[in-house]
């Protein structure tokens, strides 16, 4: 296993575990100083192209967006997300983590499912890639409004086995995505594997949102996320003073040109 994997897993029970989605190099070059794990996550969909669903992201949009981020990383853990249709079956999952780990040089892959894609996830990590686990909501699964799980005994239940067989087969921590508070709880203690939360209340082991969503850059906004920036009007107010300058002949002046 490698060192900054292993490092990750040492911070369960010390301290918080912090991660970020980032799609290319200049955003990533920023979060590396303050986070833990950087996530390529196909909310890239949603956020940069306006899909009304992960899973018309492809794999090369994937691996365009990874190659970019991987410039901005330094230090941090790179985890780049299969999209949906890239781990049906596990010779295909194979093939595209190797490509994806080989053309973007990221240090793990993420998989969205617990049960029914235990085989898969076992043998890509029999075959030395480093998974994450996803279970929660699966925003590749779901059709239509999503809808927080673990409220009820045997949703519960599921959800706690699921993490604990993708536990079993060697993933080295779960990505829990709006899940109830309690049922987060109870994953998080029945596991020496680290949880990362989005949308699941503090008792993860760490923090996941979409860095878009959170500096306010996204409009579209969830219960969960909170707004730390509001990145969109820092923008607007650079644009209007260029704007403005151009029209009133202020820019470029002298310092600005070549002039002989
Ligand atoms: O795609 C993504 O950004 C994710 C996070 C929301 C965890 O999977």
């Amino acid at each position: 296993m490698k060192d900054k994997i292993k490092k990750i897993i040492k911070k369960k029970n010390k301290q918080k575990i912090l991660c970020l989605t980032s799609y290319s190099k200049n955003i990533a070059e920023i979060l590396d100083r303050f986070v833990d794990i950087i996530l390529v996550g196909d909310s890239l969909g949603s956020v940069l192209y306006n899909y009304n669903s992960t899973r018309k992201v492809l794999l090369r949009n994937m691996i365009e967006h990874s190659k970019s981020v991987r410039m901005g990383i330094r230090k941090s853990l790179m985890v780049v997300d299969m999209p949906f249709q890239t781990y049906r079956t596990k010779n295909e999952a194979l093939s595209n983590a190797k490509k994806l780990m080989k053309i973007t040089k990221c240090d793990a892959v993420k998989l969205e499912g617990g049960k029914k894609i235990i085989n898969i996830v076992d043998y890509l990590i029999k075959n030395k890639i480093p998974v994450m686990g996803h279970i929660g909501i699966l925003p590749q699964s779901v059709k239509g409004k999503f809808r927080f799980k673990g409220k009820n005994k045997s949703d519960k239940k599921k959800l706690i086995s699921d993490a604990k067989l993708l536990e079993e087969r060697g993933v080295f921590s779960i990505v829990l995505e709006c899940i109830e508070s309690s049922t987060s709880m109870a994953i998080t203690n029945s596991l020496k594997i680290p949880t990362i939360g989005i949308g699941s209340s503090s008792n993860c082991d760490g923090q996941v949102l979409v860095t878009d969503d959170m500096i306010g850059l996204n409009p579209n906004s969830f219960r969960f996320v909170k707004k730390y920036g509001n990145v969109k009007k820092y923008i607007e107010s650079s644009v209007k003073k260029f704007r403005s300058d151009v029209l009133n002949k202020k820019f470029p002046t002298k310092k600005y040109s070549f002039v002989y």
